[in-house]
């Protein structure tokens, strides 16, 4: 299968300098975990529909059974899961230890004093970083440290039902076009769905629509290029397909959780997600499309195929009163034996052996295909900054008011790039 080879337009710098620097690691991150002593940290991630959290808490137990690991669940926006974070670790709070961290925080988190940097327990403990997907590690690097161990990488991709469509659509025109054509067909209700309501997976969509007619949003010196022919052009194509009549009617109302739902439901011809969601589709107890759907890069602008990169981080509170039991968790779930675990739930992998484990790659075919690997790796990034919130509130007003009409993609584009030279100086 070499269709990744045509997938990725911008590379991730692949440099990663790990700052061997003396770390400033509080004195209470020594506690916790040691010596057979009884431990419980408290471990926060948005709601997990795939069940890959229980079997990692189980399997992390199991192999320490001094540190039980009590999950507190957040929500599933990463927006709102964001928020309440803020509000918890700006007080101080030590009620969580680890938590899962959005790439797009670590920076934010890590000039408001939210997280330990993990330098010092990296180095003590060996962990050989170039193992990892560079992109995935340098999302937790900010002012040369590391501030998030890489726990999964996401790419936009796109989802086919195989017994409808021979072929994935290689086109966005050709994607509508297939879409209208095709809903319908074994009862389906549409024939695309992807994530345009408004909130943080609007930016991802956007910035994939924008990347394949070669709009971006900053340059590679962070400066805003965002107002071009490129980023209308993907604008108005996102439009268009919002309004072709063969997207839900609630399109404006549809995140990542919605989309799964309908999707192994049997409702939708095509759908835009994340990787995570071909676990679900092959679970024979929810899914009523099992084995019927294919994975393939999103389609096509005039320019290129591109994804956005998303992916999940785990951190340490600063406050934690249980660095090192925390810490003991954090490279389990992020080294080879979590990672495996994850992966069996289609929760791509940062570490890179674990691509080639036959389990891995006969869980999700996916990962047998080394190009999956050169595809996220090409995957855009999100601005990283520590005002990223701001970034990103911008971006999903605007491109929401063109996806309801209420502006244009023209205008959307020209007020994003004024307040955005506000916030990006
Ligand atoms: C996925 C991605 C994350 C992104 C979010 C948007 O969880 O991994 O990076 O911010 O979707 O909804």
């Amino acid at each position: 299968m070499r269709w990744w080879k045509t997938y990725g337009a911008v590379s991730l710098a692949l440099v990663l300098v790990l700052v061997t620097a003396a770390c400033g690691a509080n004195s209470d991150s020594e506690s916790g975990g040691g010596d057979g002593e009884q431990v419980t940290i408290v471990y926060a991630r948005g709601k997990d529909d795939t069940g890959s959290t229980q079997e990692l808490v189980k399997a992390f137990e199991k192999k320490h059974p001094n540190i039980k690991v009590k999950f507190k669940e957040m929500p599933t926006d990463t927006g709102t899961s964001h928020d309440q974070y803020v509000t918890m670790l700006s007080a101080q709070s030590s009620e969580i230890d680890v938590m899962d961290v959005d790439v797009i925080w670590p920076a934010e988190f890590a000039q408001a004093g939210y997280l330990q940097d993990l330098d010092r327990f990296i180095q003590r403990d060996n962990i050989d970083m170039s193992q990892y997907i560079p992109g995935a590690v340098e999302a937790g690097n900010y002012n040369g440290k590391q501030w998030a161990m890489p726990k999964f990488i996401d790419a936009g991709l796109l989802y086919y039902r195989k017994d409808i469509v021979k072929e994935p659509p290689k086109t966005w025109d050709e994607l509508i076009e297939v879409a209208k054509k095709q809903k319908g067909k074994k009862g389906t209700k549409s024939g695309f769905v992807m994530q345009a309501a408004q909130y943080e997976g609007l930016v991802c969509n956007f910035i994939e629509f924008a990347g394949a007619y070669g709009g971006r949003i900053l340059d590679d010196k962070g400066n805003v290029v965002i107002n071009s022919p490129g980023t209308v052009k993907g604008l108005e194509k996102m439009i268009e397909v919002v309004k072709s009549g063969a997207v839900p009617g609630n399109i404006l109302a549809i995140k990542e959780p919605e989309t799964h739902t309908m999707y192994k439901e049997g409702e939708s011809v095509l759908a835009r997600n994340w990787p995570y969601m071909f676990s679900i589709l092959q679970n024979p107890d929810e899914s009523k499309v099992v084995d019927q759907v294919g994975v393939a890069p999103l389609p096509k602008g005039d320019k290129a195929s591109t994804a956005a990169l998303g992916g999940w981080m785990m951190g340490i509170n600063k406050y934690s009163k249980n660095k090192e039991a925390a810490w003991e968790f954090v490279k389990f779930v992020t080294g080879p034996e979590g990672q495996k675990i994850s992966a069996l739930y289609s929760h791509s992998p940062t570490y890179l052996p674990t691509y080639d484990d036959p389990e891995v790659q006969k869980a999700n075919p996916l990962y047998a295909d080394e190009n999956f690997v050169k595809g996220v790796s090409a995957a855009i990034p999100r601005p990283v900054s520590p005002e990223y919130p701001k970034i990103s509130e911008i971006i999903q007003v605007e491109v929401s008011n063109a996806l309801s009409g209420k502006v244009s993609a023209k205008e959307a584009v020209k007020n994003m790039e004024q307040q955005l030279k506000d916030v990006v100086k």
